[in-house]
């Protein structure tokens, strides 16, 4: 078999401008613009990529953007005081720290911090709690990006299994309580897991979020399984760097039914899914009806 490839770059160009269009509509109706703020401790180069394109694509589905670029020597109460004056700003709808923070600053303290209406990451413990016991949340927008593709590829994912590999508070984690939301029967699966294949051979829906290259392989998939490959790592191959994610493409997209790939399948999503939340936030505070299709 031969999977089908789950084009994460075109869903997420889709529900970009599914954003765009309700931002334009609310500003018509209301003249109101939702607000992201976005704040970058230091100079992380890594980060600023990810700062700088979050920013491009705030304006591009017509919001507005805030940046905030502190020193890396800043301390946690200028920090935490800039988080309060965000909290309090009605123009901000949603607030992110852009992570990791310099080693010096404890980033649960932070984040902690951001008013959970705002907390267009759902990293604050109030959401982990919201998510955990099925209320309204804010949730973390990896995962969000990938339960929007599986929604869309599968008509239905009550009763399937699904493995997800990977703990993390990030993406693991959040990501099993949404698959158990949509009612599947989920299992978390991890570095100490014993018998990693067959536990992952009995997924019809396999979640590859372990940050470990191509160490998911075709052996490991059952015939006709969704892969959802979390993972974005640089490899040098051949003296070139090259991005690879957790699973190893070749082999399982010989065995699965659908593989997203990398780049280009997940990755774009969580941008898209950050915009989605940003708007279920503005639309929140605001008592307007929230974005269909955008939220868990
Ligand atoms: N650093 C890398 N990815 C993320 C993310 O999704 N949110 C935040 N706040 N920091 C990050």
């Amino acid at each position: 078999m031969t999977a089908q490839v789950i084009d994460g770059k075109a869903f997420a160009a889709r529900v970009r401008g599914q954003v765009a269009a309700h931002v334009a509509r609310i500003c018509a109706e209301c003249g109101l613009v939702p607000g992201l703020a976005v704040v970058l401790v230091g100079k992380d180069p890594a980060s600023q990529v990810y700062v700088r394109n979050k920013h491009a694509s705030t304006i591009e589905v017509g919001m507005e953007s805030f940046e905030h670029r502190l020193p890396a020597m800043t301390d946690e109460a200028t920090l935490l005081a800039l988080v309060g004056r965000l909290n309090a700003d009605p123009a901000v709808n949603g607030i992110l720290v852009q992570l990791p923070l310099p080693a010096h600053l404890d980033s649960d303290l932070v984040i902690n911090a951001i008013a959970p209406a705002k907390d267009v990451d759902g990293f604050h413990i109030s959401n982990v709690g919201l998510l955990g016991t099925g209320q309204k949340a804010m949730v973390p927008c990896t995962p969000l990006g990938c339960l929007m593709l599986l929604r869309d590829h599968h008509r239905s994912l009550s009763g399937l299994s699904a493995v997800v590999v990977g703990r993390s508070n990030i993406v693991g984690k959040p990501m099993a309580q949404l698959l158990l939301g949509d009612s599947c029967t989920v299992t978390i699966a991890h570095s100490r897991t014993k018998d990693l294949a067959a536990v992952c051979r009995g997924a019809d829906i396999l979640v590859a979020a372990v940050g470990r290259p191509e160490m998911i392989t075709g052996d490991m998939v059952r015939p006709g399984a969704t892969v959802i490959d979390v993972g974005i790592n640089r490899v040098e191959c051949d003296g070139k760097a090259r991005l690879v994610g957790d699973v190893d493409f070749a082999s399982a997209s010989a065995v699965a039914g659908a593989i997203t790939p990398v780049p280009g399948g997940v990755g774009p999503m969580t941008i898209a899914c950050l915009l989605a939340n940003t708007l279920t936030a503005f639309c929140r505070a605001n008592g307007l009806p929230e974005p269909e299709g955008l939220t868990a």
